[in-house]
């Protein structure tokens, strides 16, 4: 039988929550870290989720594609396509900092048109907080709809970025946390993606950016925010697709204003200088 639009979410939130139950266990114990790179970690706990997603997937829908961060696509030529990230948050949770949560988003290709993503949930099992949305019905946190917030002023907005875990090196992130730091009330860091994406959504940040995120990281969290009347774009603020590599999410009302502060530090304009040593201490 054909899905509907409408069909998918229950069974989304009923998978997510399945997963995010299974990270707890695993969570309430110390499991063992591993290394895919220099401090890029994975566990146990990963790849049991992403296993059991991916059952719960194909027992439904065994003819979908599925592209997961631990196992990779599975492509057999569907029109739709599932971006699971089993365990967004992996180096909080290795070392028991409680910040992590499992997203599912789910992309719908018509021929002749770009894929839109239609579906998506993201699970914090920490907090109970259940984010979904599906394309033109709005978004929601627990049931509950939400919207993203109503701050026009970047200097009055809390804002959120991340930073990889691999070619740690190459990324440039750092010079535009230290600038959007002195031009907003404070950028966090809380290593989750997809949640800094759901907070968005439901206005406890303002904005939120990063560099080299994976479908996996953004496919469900950029539905979750443009659901709750928010804007997702690249830096310039062209259009952004799963594979953009480019991730700029705000409210809207700021967009611009973010936009312009990128635009100022690719251009290397309006650089604010590391503070000197000596000044510091004084
Ligand atoms: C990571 C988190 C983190 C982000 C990294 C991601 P993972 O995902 O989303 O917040 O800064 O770029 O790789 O590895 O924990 O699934
Ligand atoms: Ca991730
Ligand atoms: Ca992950």
């Amino acid at each position: 039988m054909p899905s509907t639009p409408e069909s998918f979410l229950p069974a989304m939130c009923e998978i997510a929550r399945e997963a995010g139950t299974l990270l707890m266990t695993y969570f309430q114990r110390h499991i063992k870290i591993e290394y895919k790179g220099e401090a890029d970690l994975v566990t146990a706990a990963d790849r049991a989720s992403e296993k059991l997603i991916r059952e719960r997937i194909s027992a439904r829908w065994p003819e979908h594609d599925v592209l997961g961060e631990e196992q990779g696509l599975n492509d057999q030529g569907s029109e739709y396509r599932w971006y699971v990230d089993p365990l967004d948050g992996t180096t909080n949770f290795a070392h028991g900092f409680p910040v992590f949560c499992v997203s599912i988003g789910l992309e719908h290709s018509v021929p002749g048109k770009p894929a839109g993503r239609i579906a998506a949930v993201i699970y914090d099992p920490t907090r109970d907080e259940l984010f979904s949305a599906e394309q033109g019905r709005g978004a929601q946190l627990n049931g509950d709809a939400i919207q993203v917030s109503q701050i026009a002023n970047l200097s009055e907005c809390l804002v959120a970025t991340g930073f990889p875990s691999h070619k740690r090196h190459k990324n440039p992130n750092i010079y535009f946390y230290h600038q959007i730091t002195l031009k907003t009330h404070g950028v966090r860091r809380a290593g989750s993606a997809a949640l800094d994406l759901c907070y968005v959504a439901c206005g406890r940040f303002d904005g939120f950016w990063e560099f080299n995120l994976n479908p996996w990281d953004t496919a469900a969290g950029t539905l979750i925010v443009e659901e709750a009347g928010g804007k997702v774009t690249r830096f310039d603020g062209t259009s952004f697709e799963v594979n953009s590599r480019e991730t700029l999410a705000s409210n809207g009302l700021v967009h611009e204003a973010l936009i312009s502060e990128f635009r100022e530090l690719f251009a290397g304009r309006g650089l604010e200088p590391l503070p000197e040593l000596s000044e510091f201490k004084r």
